[in-house]
């Protein structure tokens, strides 16, 4: 929460400077949180109420403006590991509007600097405003070229490769476009396709996404565009960059031109005469916002004739003819009736609010993360106290928080109404499913149950990771349903997915029977199971719900063993603490982004005599193909590569993407199993190892030429 404010009229000019200095500060670290890593530490309203008081400290103090201040940019510096790309016209950013009177200023503002009477027609355009991430599209005769982030506003990252990937965005445009046309619109994801991805993603031990933004952003901004490929983005235009000849003469004109073009636009745009007008849009939006199934975070008012637009231009970092009317922020109090523990696949325990049911800006709330222990007593990530140290209770009066989160939080909790009996939460030390101790490991705020395979809450979230998307994907038999199997008795682990119809589908008579079933989706079923029963190595790998083993690190485990037996016969041999070195766990841990937590958690797993009997019995029942190099024509196939030393023709992780790519295996470090180092300037005791060992080693220039990039 921000801190309470002086009034500007009190300050002088050394406590102007000396605040103007610090929110220099402190907006940098927000938008590099937001931007640049995609976490944001603040709300959207705190934010902006940051820049609002820098704001009002310029307008009073102008004198006192920095050079780097924030209201002289936009957004965060470009991250690595992508191109970067110029915007040949900046990207630019919106300023805020909060109240409906701010609403008539704006409309005032600009009948003044065009000289227009009250009474002069003079038409807006008003649309909801995305709560996703700006992208620029630049075709060239209808065929798009290059896909560019916002960045800093003048600088992006180049994610052509990724925006390829998405169905909204046309790869040619329909009809007649012209040469040259950067369209500019918000990637976003819609909070069905959040949901899911996150429930994959908790399954899978992956990264959990705190709200769609940063889903949307993380999915964008991957350097494999497989993984792109496999979130679900979607893309409205609502603008555009450079153009070799206008789209029309109007806002409201040049996005139909986009519509017809191919491109989705926003159905709430529309054409208004007043600022009363305006802002009854806006209300209508606000009202049907809980069902829109996306993120807005306001509506945006924009001139509608572009010659007007043309004569307004810009203030340092937005133009003058556009404003975003925000949303505030939705908070609601009610009670905290009881907090339950959920056991995920891994074993974490996740406290979840049970609440008194609650609107939240057009959502009944009845449930809201409590994150883990140290949030319900009061403590952050990094050990510090937030909400000033105050603990929650059962009982307890709280503040729920729904902001562009589809998963509402506890934000805080009003002491004066806790009731005298509440008593601190006593958060259990054991798992609530199957009694086993569910200690916290140093350094972790999470508490894991280490019931491992027989922990029955673990078991039905294993399965449910088993059956996900990105697993073994089976038509017809999603969480739910293997739930209700599960439940039943007819499924009790993975394998017995492939014996189901052999226990009960003789006849269909037994699956037909049951409730949402019928002779046709039971037939359905059974074939869509027979249809799986070959699997792709990384499938299978994944589905297993190793933890630390997420999508990305299977597919690399299976490309680095040649089939299923020799990957398990190498896990066995790692687990062989008898010999003094054990080659099979350094060749473990020689893949790149196989770190030692990830290697423990494989070894662990395979060691683990309750894990193998489900694996052994799992496997006898598939064909498990091994996963074909990417490209088999590439001269690097199969090949493992090292990269050492400075590159200067491309980032690292580009490097290793573009490697992978070709098929090659990118290695940390040298051995003997090494194909081919490639030595930058600085190279040092890899490239002497490299040397000792007669491996081939290339410039990154032979490399370049080797590859044929
Ligand atoms: S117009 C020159 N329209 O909001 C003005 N922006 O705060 C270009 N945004 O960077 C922006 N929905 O990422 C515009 N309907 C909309 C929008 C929208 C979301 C984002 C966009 C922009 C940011 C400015």
């Amino acid at each position: 929460m921000s801190q309470p404010h002086l009034p500007v009229e009190t300050l002088g000019e050394a406590e102007v400077a000396a605040e103007l200095t610090h929110l220099a500060a402190e907006i940098a670290r927000h938008d590099e949180a937001y931007h640049g890593k995609d976490a944001p530490e603040v709300s959207d309203a705190d934010y902006d109420a940051l820049r609002r008081r820098n704001d009002a400290l310029e307008a009073a103090f102008p004198a006192l403006i920095r050079d780097d201040s924030p209201s002289k940019r936009v957004g965060a510096p470009v991250s690595s590991g992508f191109p970067k790309v110029r915007h040949e016209a900046p990207m630019l950013s919106l300023g805020n509007a909060f109240s409906d009177e701010d609403v008539a200023e704006f409309d005032q503002r600009i009948r003044r600097f065009l000289g227009l009477t009250a009474d002069d027609a003079l038409a807006y355009t008003a649309e909801p405003k995305i709560d996703g991430l700006s992208l620029s599209l630049r075709y060239e005769k209808g065929e798009l070229k290059v896909a560019a982030t916002r960045g800093d506003g003048q600088e992006g990252e180049n994610v052509t490769r990724n925006a390829l990937v998405v169905e909204d965005i046309p790869k040619r445009l329909t009809g007649d476009a012209p040469d040259v046309l950067e369209v500019r619109g918000e990637v976003y994801m819609s909070h069905a396709d959040f949901a899911a991805l996150n429930e994959r993603n908790e399954a899978a031990g992956q990264k959990v996404f705190a709200n769609p933004r940063n889903a949307a952003a993380g999915s964008l901004r991957q350097l494999d565009s497989n993984i792109t490929a496999s979130r679900p983005l979607k893309f409205f235009a609502y603008a555009w960059g450079v153009l070799s000849e206008p789209l029309a003469g109007t806002q409201s004109g040049s996005v139909a031109r986009l519509k017809e073009l191919g491109f989705q636009t926003n159905n709430y745009m529309a054409r208004f005469k007043s600022a009363d007008e305006l802002v009854a849009h806006y209300h209508k939006i606000e009202t049907d916002r809980a069902s829109l199934g996306y993120d807005i975070d306001g509506v945006v008012y924009k001139v509608d004739d572009l010659n007007l637009q043309r004569r307004l231009g810009f203030v340092s970092r937005a133009p003058r003819w556009a404003i975003a009317h925000k949303f505030a922020a939705e908070t609601a109090v009610t009670v905290l009736e009881g907090i339950d523990i959920q056991v995920g696949r891994t074993g974490a325990l996740s406290p979840v609010a049970r609440l008194k049911p609650v609107t939240v800006g057009g959502v009944v709330v009845s449930n809201a993360t409590l994150h883990n222990e140290d949030y319900i007593a009061g403590l952050g990530g990094d050990g510090q106290p937030i909400r000033e140290g105050r603990d929650l209770r059962i009982g307890d009066t709280v503040v729920v928080y729904r902001a562009g989160d589809v998963i509402p939080k506890v934000m805080d909790v009003d002491l004066e109404r806790r009731p005298t009996e509440a008593e601190p939460y006593a958060f259990p030390d054991t798992c609530p499913e199957c009694g086993s101790p569910a200690p916290r490991e140093a350094g972790e705020a999470i508490r894991r149950c280490t019931g491992g395979m027989t922990c029955p809450a673990q078991a039905l979230e294993r399965l449910k990771h088993f059956v996900s998307r990105a697993a073994l994907d089976i038509d017809g038999l999603g969480a739910k349903q293997v739930e209700t199997f599960w439940k039943d008795g007819w499924i009790a682990d993975i394998a017995d997915i492939f014996r189901l119809q052999e226990n009960y589908g003789s006849g269909l008579s037994q699956l037909k029977n049951r409730e949402g079933w019928g002779e046709q989706s039971a037939t359905n079923l059974f074939a869509a199971i027979e249809d799986k029963r070959t699997i792709d190595m990384d499938r299978l790998i994944f589905g297993l719900g190793i933890r630390h083993v997420g999508e990305t690190s299977a597919r690399m485990l299976a490309r680095s063993y040649d089939d299923w037996d020799a990957f398990i016969a190498a896990m066995d041999e790692t687990a062989d603490t008898e010999a003094e070195t054990n080659a099979a766990l350094e060749n473990l841990m020689n893949i790149d982004g196989v770190g030692d937590t990830m290697a423990a958690a494989l070894v662990g797993f395979f060691a683990d005599p309750a894990a193998r009997a489900i694996v052994n019995d799992l496997t006898e029942q598939l064909t498990i193909v091994p996963l074909e190099a990417a490209q088999t024509d590439s001269p690097v196939v199969g090949k493992t590569v090292v990269f050492t030393g400075t590159l200067e023709r491309m980032t690292r992780a580009e490097a290793k993407a573009g490697a992978e790519a070709l098929g090659a295996k990118v290695a940390g470090s040298v051995s003997k199993k090494t194909d081919i180092l490639i030595a930058g300037p600085g190279a040092g005791s890899k490239l002497k190892k490299a040397e000792d060992l007669e491996i081939e080693t290339l410039t990154e220039d032979e490399w370049i030429v080797l590859i044929g990039a």
